[in-house]
C-alpha cells in the first residue's frame, strides 16, 4: 500500500483583505502538490466548513462574510471545490438569527421576548472566556459585549434563558472587525446543551487526504487573528464514510468474511476483510494490500492464556487471584506475544459467567458471578487494548460469548442449551460483564453457539442489534462464532453480526448478494462494513498494517515468566491444611506422586500448544499454535516447568525429592507425599460432562498414598471444581491449582512458604453431581439438589 506521509511546509498564506479567507496549497514532504485533500474548519462535533484542494493542491476557504448556509450552491462558483456542512444530525444550518458584531459588541435578536439571557463565551479551544448577561435593546434585540481587546478569533457562545440553552459557533467576532454589520457570523446551531463540550472541545483547521487513506497533513501552526490553529487528525468517521463511498458491493461483502485461514492469493482475489490465525504469515496481508482499495486485514486468533512458550493460568485461576492489575498485565503480555504472528484480534477475554460446572468451558471464564467477572473484564480489555489500539503493543479484544454463554449446562449440549430462564437472570448475571466491556471500549463482541429464549444467538436480532448495539451504543463490530454463520449467512448478518467467522469465500459473496436488499437491507450491509472499517481505522491499520516484529525479542523472557509465575501463585486456593501440613520445608524428603505432577499438557489444559506436532521443538515459539483441545503429551514446551521440576528446584541442595507416577514404592524416608491429580486436557465440546467426578483411579491413588500413614498434600490440576469423592478425606492438605500453565514454580513458591496463599474460590465447589448447577446466592437461575457445598464461593485458607 502506498502510504502518504504528508508534511506541509509553510503552506498557508492568508489572503489579506477585509475578510479572512484562508487559502493555500497542500504539498507533501517532497513539495509535490496533494490534490483532493480536505481542509476543514472544524471543531470536534461540527465540520463547519470545508474545501478540497484542486489538482494543483490549492484550496480556499471563503471568509465568513461569504458564507450563506441557506444557499449552498454559491460555493460552486468559488475557486476550489468548497462546501459547507452543518453536523451533527439534528443541527440545522441557521442564518436567521441576526447576529452582528460591532466593535467588541455582539448583537443578536432571539425573535421573541426572552427575559434574562446569559451568554457564556468560549474560545476556540473550549476555554471559558466570559459570561455576560444580555442587555435588551428597545426593539427586542439583545446585545452582548465582549471585553474590549479580545482578539478576533473563533468563539463559541452558549445562550441560555434558564430553560433552554442554545449553542452557537461564531467566527471573527471581537475587537478587530472593521466593518460593523457586515459579518454574518452564525455558522451552526445546536439545541443540545450536552454538545457544548464537543463543540468547544477542539477547534482547528484539519487537512486530510480524501479517500481510503486520508493521511493527516501536518501543517505549521499559524496565527493570524484566529489564534493558534493546531492541525488535528481527521476524524475516523469521515474516513469511514469516505472509504465506504468508494467501495463496490463486492468489496463491501469481502469485508464481512473471516475464513479459517487463507493465502495471499485468496485474500487478494476474494477481497477478504479478515481471516483467522496469522501464524506468522505475512502473505494474506500482502494480498489484501494488493487490492484496489488496499484495505488491511483483521486477523483473529484465540490467545486466551498466552502462548509462544509461556502460558498463564486459565481464566478461572485469574478469577481466584482476583487481581485486576496483574490481569491487565497478563493480557498485555498475551498481546505482545500474539501480535508479531500477524494476529491483531484476540478472541478473548471469555467473560461468560459459568453457572454449571458440567460445561467444559468453566475454566475459560473468570467466575460464577458477575461481581468478580466485571472488574476482571475491564482489566483484560485494558490489557489487550490499552488506551490506543494503534500503539503497536496492543490489540483488539473480543468479548465472548454474547449473550449468556455461561448459562449453558454443558451436559445438555453446548450448542442447544437455552441459557437464560428469564430476563432477570439475563440482566443480572450475564449482561454486566459485557456492558462493562463495552463501556471499557472493547472493539468487538462474539456471538455464541447458545440459544437465549429459544433463539440461537447467531441470529438473535433482539440481543445483537437491539440490546448490544442500539441499546448500549456499541459501535465496534460483532463477530459470529466458528461455523455459526455457515449456511445461514444472511440471517446472521441481518441479526446484526458484522464479521462472519469461518465462512467460505467461494460461496459467501453470492449468498449475501442475493440477500441484499430483499432480506438484508443495503443499510445493514453498509453498517456492517462501516463497523469493520471503523475498527481498522482505530487500530491504525491504514497507517501501518504490519506488526512490530521487535516484540519477538521479548518472547519467553524472564519478565514474562515472572508475571505468569506471579499469576500462578495468586491463583492457588488452599482448601484444606490440617496440622499445618503446608508449608513444606525445603529440607524435607518429599515424594511426588501422579502423572499430573510431571505433565505439561495437563498443566496447560485446552487452548495450549503442546500437541504432537510441537513436542520438543521450538515451533510453539514460531507459530504460536494455540492447540484447541490441549495435549496428552507430558512435555513439549521448551523452558516450561512442571510441578515436579519446580519441587526439585526448590529443594535442590537441601532436601530429597523422589517421584513416581503411581503410589507404588513410596520411600520409607519420605516425610510427606505430594500427589497431583486432575483432569486431562479438554476444550469446548469434549469437556462437557454430566459426571464431573475425578475418576476412581485417581481417588484410589490418593487413598493408597494416605494408607502409607504419611501426610498427603493433594494438588488438583483442573478446569473446574470436580466432585472429589474420597480425596479430601485422604488429604491432609488440598490445593486447587486450576490449569496453571507453564510456570510450575509458582506452585512451589507457595507450597514451600516463600509466598502465602491469597486465592479465593471464584466458583462454588460441589460435593456431588446432583448439586449441579450450584452457585453462590439464589440468583434466580437453575439450582441442583441443594445442600451445602464442599467449599463455598469465596473460600480460601492462608498460612497464619
Ligand atoms: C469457540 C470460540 C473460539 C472460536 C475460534 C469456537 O469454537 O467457541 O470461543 O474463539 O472457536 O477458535
Amino acid at each position: 500500500m502506498k502510504r502518504f506521509c504528508l508534511s506541509v511546509l509553510g503552506l498557508i498564506c492568508l489572503a489579506v483583505s477585509s475578510y479572512a479567507a484562508v487559502s493555500g496549497t497542500v504539498i507533501d514532504a517532497s513539495g509535490v502538490p496533494v490534490p483532493d485533500a480536505m481542509i476543514t474548519y472544524t471543531n470536534l462535533a461540527n465540520r463547519l466548513i470545508y474545501a478540497y484542494s484542486n489538482a494543483s493542491g490549492q484550496f480556499c476557504i471563503p471568509a465568513p462574510s461569504e458564507w450563506d448556509l441557506n444557499n449552498l450552491s454559491m460555493y460552486k462558483t468559488l475557486p476550489c471545490n468548497t462546501g459547507v456542512r452543518s453536523v451533527p444530525a439534528g443541527t440545522k444550518a441557521f442564518s436567521g438569527f441576526n447576529i452582528r458584531t460591532q466593535g467588541s459588541t455582539v448583537f443578536f435578536s432571539v425573535g421573541k421576548a426572552l427575559h434574562v439571557v446569559t451568554a457564556d463565551v468560549y474560545d476556540s479551544r473550549g476555554k471559558f472566556v466570559i459570561r455576560a448577561l444580555n442587555r435588551a435593546l428597545a426593539d427586542g434585540t439583545y446585545s452582548l459585549t465582549l471585553s474590549a481587546g479580545l482578539s478576533r478569533q473563533m468563539y463559541c457562545v452558549r445562550l441560555s434563558d434558564g430553560t433552554h440553552a442554545e449553542i452557537f459557533s461564531m467566527l471573527n467576532c471581537g475587537g478587530r472587525i472593521a466593518a460593523p454589520g457586515l459579518d454574518k457570523i452564525m455558522l451552526s446551531k445546536s439545541s443540545d446543551p450536552v454538545s457544548l463540550a464537543k463543540i468547544t472541545a477542539v477547534d482547528g483547521l484539519r487537512v486530510g487526504k480524501t479517500g481510503y487513506a486520508p493521511d493527516t497533513v501536518q501543517l505549521n501552526t499559524y496565527n493570524d487573528g484566529f489564534g493558534n490553529v493546531k492541525i488535528t487528525k481527521i476524524d475516523i468517521e469521515y474516513r469511514v464514510d469516505s472509504l465506504l463511498s468508494l467501495m463496490t458491493q463486492d468489496e463491501k461483502i469481502g469485508q464481512l468474511m473471516q475464513p479459517a485461514g487463507t493465502t495471499q492469493d485468496i485474500a487478494r482475489t476474494a477481497l477478504l476483510g479478515s481471516y483467522l490465525k496469522g501464524e506468522g504469515n505475512a502473505g494474506p496481508m500482502n494480498g489484501a494490500l494488493q487490492t484496489r482499495l488496499k484495505i488491511p486485514l483483521i486477523v483473529g486468533n484465540d490467545w486466551v492464556h498466552g502462548g509462544r512458550l509461556v502460558y498463564f493460568p486459565h481464566e478461572v485461576g485469574l478469577g481466584c487471584a482476583n487481581d485486576t492489575l496483574l490481569t491487565e498485565l497478563a493480557y498485555r503480555i498475551y498481546a505482545m506475544c500474539c501480535l508479531p504472528l500477524y494476529n491483531n484480534e484476540c478472541f478473548a477475554p471469555c467473560i461468560d459467567v459459568h453457572r454449571s460446572d458440567f460445561s467444559g468451558r468453566v475454566y475459560e471464564g473468570f467466575a460464577e458471578t458477575p461481581e468478580l467477572t466485571v472488574p476482571l473484564t475491564r482489566a483484560a480489555v485494558r490489557g489487550l487494548q490499552g488506551t490506543d489500539l494503534s500503539s503497536g503493543t496492543t490489540m483488539m479484544a473480543t468479548l465472548k460469548h454474547w449473550a449468556a454463554g455461561g448459562g449453558t449446562n454443558g451436559g445438555g449440549g453446548w450448542a442447544n442449551a437455552n441459557t437464560a430462564p428469564n430476563l432477570g437472570v439475563l440482566a443480572t448475571i450475564h449482561f454486566p460483564p459485557f456492558l462493562a466491556g463495552v463501556k471499557a471500549g472493547v472493539a468487538s463482541v462474539m456471538t455464541g453457539y447458545q440459544q437465549v429464549f429459544g433463539v440461537v444467538m447467531s441470529t438473535n436480532k433482539q440481543l445483537v442489534t437491539d440490546t448490544l448495539k442500539t441499546g448500549w451504543g456499541f459501535d465496534g463490530f460483532v463477530i459470529t462464532d466458528w461455523g455459526t454463520s455457515n449456511n445461514q449467512e444472511a440471517a446472521c448478518v441481518n441479526a446484526g453480526n458484522d464479521l462472519c467467522m469461518t465462512v467460505d469465500p467461494n460461496t459467501f459473496p453470492a449468498k449475501i448478494k442475493a440477500a441484499v436488499p430483499g432480506t438484508i437491507p443495503q443499510a445493514r450491509l453498509d453498517d456492517a462494513v462501516k463497523r469493520i472499517l471503523r475498527t481498522k481505522f482505530r487500530m491504525g491499520l491504514f497507517e501501518n498494517p504490519w506488526p512490530n516484529l521487535n516484540l519477538n525479542n521479548y518472547l519467553a523472557s524472564q519478565e514474562y515468566r515472572n508475571v505468569a509465575r506471579q499469576c500462578v501463585r495468586k491463583s492457588l486456593v488452599l482448601l484444606k491444611n490440617d496440622n499445618a501440613t503446608l508449608p513444606l520445608a525445603k529440607t524435607a524428603n518429599v515424594h511426588v506422586v501422579g502423572t499430573w505432577a510431571d505433565h505439561m499438557g495437563y498443566q496447560c489444559g485446552g487452548w495450549s500448544a503442546t500437541n504432537a506436532t510441537l513436542v520438543g521443538n521450538t515451533n510453539a515459539l514460531a507459530t504460536g499454535d494455540e492447540g484447541w483441545q490441549g495435549s496428552t503429551t507430558a512435555h513439549g514446551i521448551p523452558g516450561a516447568t512442571t510441578i515436579l521440576q519446580a519441587i526439585l528446584a526448590a529443594c535442590a541442595g537441601k532436601g530429597t525429592v523422589t517421584s513416581n507416577t503411581t503410589a507404588a514404592n513410596i520411600p520409607a524416608t519420605a516425610n510427606v507425599i505430594v500427589v497431583v491429580v486432575g483432569e486431562a486436557a479438554y476444550a469446548e465440546g469434549s469437556g462437557d460432562k454430566t459426571d464431573i467426578s475425578l475418576p476412581a483411579d485417581q481417588q484410589t491413588l490418593v487413598q493408597t498414598c494416605a494408607a502409607s500413614g504419611k501426610p498427603v498434600v493433594t494438588i488438583l490440576i483442573t478446569g473446574r471444581p470436580n466432585v472429589l469423592g474420597t480425596i479430601p478425606g485422604n488429604s491432609k492438605a488440598l490445593v486447587a491449582a486450576w490449569l496453571p500453565g507453564t510456570e510450575g514454580e509458582g506452585i512451589a513458591d507457595v507450597l514451600f512458604g516463600d509466598f502465602n496463599f491469597t486465592g479465593k474460590l471464584s466458583v462454588t465447589w460441589p460435593v456431588s453431581n446432583a448439586q449441579e448447577p450450584i452457585n453462590t446466592g439464589n440468583m434466580g437461575d437453575n439450582v441442583g439438589a441443594g445442600g451445602a457445598p464442599l467449599f463455598a464461593y469465596g473460600f480460601g485458607l492462608t498460612y497464619p
